[in-house]
């Protein structure tokens, strides 16, 4: 059938394929290797790092560019803000009674979920806390991102500026 040549010709071939495979898998990996390198069994730093800015990527929620909200809340204008607040006013009272949603005066400063007699949801309940001005902000640039769950079906404020001046107008009105 086959003679001695066509056997070791296929065998050479097949041999050499394999290891053609063999060298090429050893050189990718070492060229493309993506685990952390490690040596005697600890990690190692990469020779060079490609800095995708990932790490420095400001938090979520903050990503837009722009002032940040100290910035535009130290030059806040309350009365501005006034004009904001007829967005919550469907639900919230600032004269110490509760509506849909808890009274609001005093609030900055206040601790979060504590008016008494009012109904607040789990979600809120657990966010602990004061309400800083910094704190008031991430809430209500986004009530349900920043407490999945709440009963505030308020879609949230997306410009710092109103942010910043509902929150300096809250802080007017004291307890
Ligand atoms: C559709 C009704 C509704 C609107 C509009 C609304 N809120 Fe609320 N708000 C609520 C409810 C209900 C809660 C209680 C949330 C919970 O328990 O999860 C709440 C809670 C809050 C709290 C937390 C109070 C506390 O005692 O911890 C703040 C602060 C707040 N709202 C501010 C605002 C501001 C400022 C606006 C306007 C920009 C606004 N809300 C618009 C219904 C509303």
């Amino acid at each position: 059938m086959f003679d001695t040549m066509t056997v070791t010709k296929a065998g050479g071939a097949v041999c050499g394929a394999l290891l053609i495979f063999l060298l090429g898998n050893w050189g990718a990996e070492s060229l493309y290797n993506t685990e952390p390198a490690k040596v005697h069994g600890e990690e190692v730093a990469q020779a060079y790092t490609i800095d995708t800015g990932a790490a420095a990527a400001p938090a979520a929620g903050t990503a837009a560019a722009g002032p940040d909200f100290a910035t535009v809340f130290a030059k806040a204008d309350a009365s501005k803000g006034e004009q904001v607040f007829g967005k919550c006013k469907s639900c919230h009272k600032i004269d110490g009674t509760n509506s849909t949603g808890p009274h609001l005066n005093g609030v900055v400063g206040r601790a979060v979920a504590s008016v008494a007699g009012f109904n607040y949801s789990d979600a809120l309940k657990k966010v602990g806390g004061d309400w800083s001005p910094e704190q008031l902000d991430k809430w209500l640039e986004s009530p349900k991102a920043f407490a999945p769950g709440t009963k505030m079906s308020f879609a949230g404020l997306p410009k710092v500026e109103d942010r910043a001046d509902v929150i300096a107008y809250l802080k007017s009105l004291g307890g």
